[in-house]
């Protein structure tokens, strides 16, 4: 026998059937399980930045220190690495084309000249995430040519010889991943685009976090504050602990 799920905030028709594919189709097939998929994949992202961000900062810890760390992630971990980037840009898709679905939907729902003040702020919230998120994208694409594919462009060495960032070595044979960062900092517009980069991560973050964990229900209604300081604190520390880097090359801490 054949069922039809309705749910005001979904879609009318989701699946034909029943088992789990009909109830995944279903439920993909609703706002609030879309929602929930924008949330969790976003609060898993997250999760990579905090870790990544706290990585980064064993460039404050000398060469040796952050060479060792990125051969241990790229060379030691063998097939889980290849497992983490996959998981991560099915992520990244994820939270992305979902975030667009909603919108679109949300933009077909809306009856002509509606002037509800809290819907009309809610959208304006929700379109400057999108907004800001395919900038952070636009960034993402920008770093992974730079530092992960070394294509945008080389290192000086002492000689005045310019090579790619990938052929850096340190006295391990280690990939100088420490060099690399710093000859990327030392480009003025580089640093600039990096830093502008981060003040959206953090506008996209502090909004993002408490969203998500509100989606979620994480936290209740009396917690709304608590959700909202958690977000800034997370982004002000992702954005910070980034941040600390590219000032330190600026400045010539590190060098
Ligand atoms: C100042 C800030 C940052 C620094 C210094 C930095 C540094 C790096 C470096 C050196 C790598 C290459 C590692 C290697 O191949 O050995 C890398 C990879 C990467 N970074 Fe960043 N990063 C920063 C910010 C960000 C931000 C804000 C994002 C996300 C929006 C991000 C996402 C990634 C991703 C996805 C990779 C690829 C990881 C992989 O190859 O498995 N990074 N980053």
């Amino acid at each position: 026998m054949s069922t039809v799920a309705i749910n005001p905030k979904g879609a009318r028709k989701y699946a034909e059937g029943t088992g789990p594919l009909a109830w995944n189709r279903a439920y993909l097939g609703s706002s609030v399980g879309q929602k929930i998929l924008v949330a969790v994949t976003g609060v898993a992202l997250v999760g990579f930045l905090v870790g990544h961000m706290i990585g980064n900062l064993k460039m404050f810890s000398g060469r040796e220190s952050i060479n060792a760390y990125a051969s241990f992630l790229k060379h030691d971990l063998g097939v889980l690495i290849w497992i983490a980037r996959a998981g991560l840009v099915v992520l990244f898709f994820t939270h992305l084309v979902y975030t667009i679905r909603l919108q679109r939907r949300a933009k077909a729902a809306r009856p002509i000249g509606y002037q509800m003040q809290r819907a009309a702020q809610a959208s304006a919230a929700s379109k400057s995430m999108l907004l800001t998120g395919l900038v952070i994208g636009a960034f993402l694409a920008f770093h992974l040519a730079h530092y992960t594919f070394g294509l945008v462009h080389g290192a000086e060495l002492s000689d005045g010889t310019v090579v790619n960032y990938m052929d850096l070595r340190d006295a391990k044979g280690h990939h100088d991943v420490y060099t690399m960062v710093i000859a990327g900092f030392t480009t003025w517009w580089i640093s600039a685009l990096y830093l502008v980069a981060q003040l959206l991560l953090f506008v996209h973050l502090s909004h993002g976090i408490p969203s998500s964990l509100r989606t979620l229900g994480v936290l209740g209604r009396r917690f709304e504050p608590a959700a909202q300081a958690l977000g800034i604190a997370v982004a002000g520390a992702i954005v910070l602990g980034n941040f600390a880097i590219v000032l330190a090359v600026w400045t010539k801490v590190l060098q």
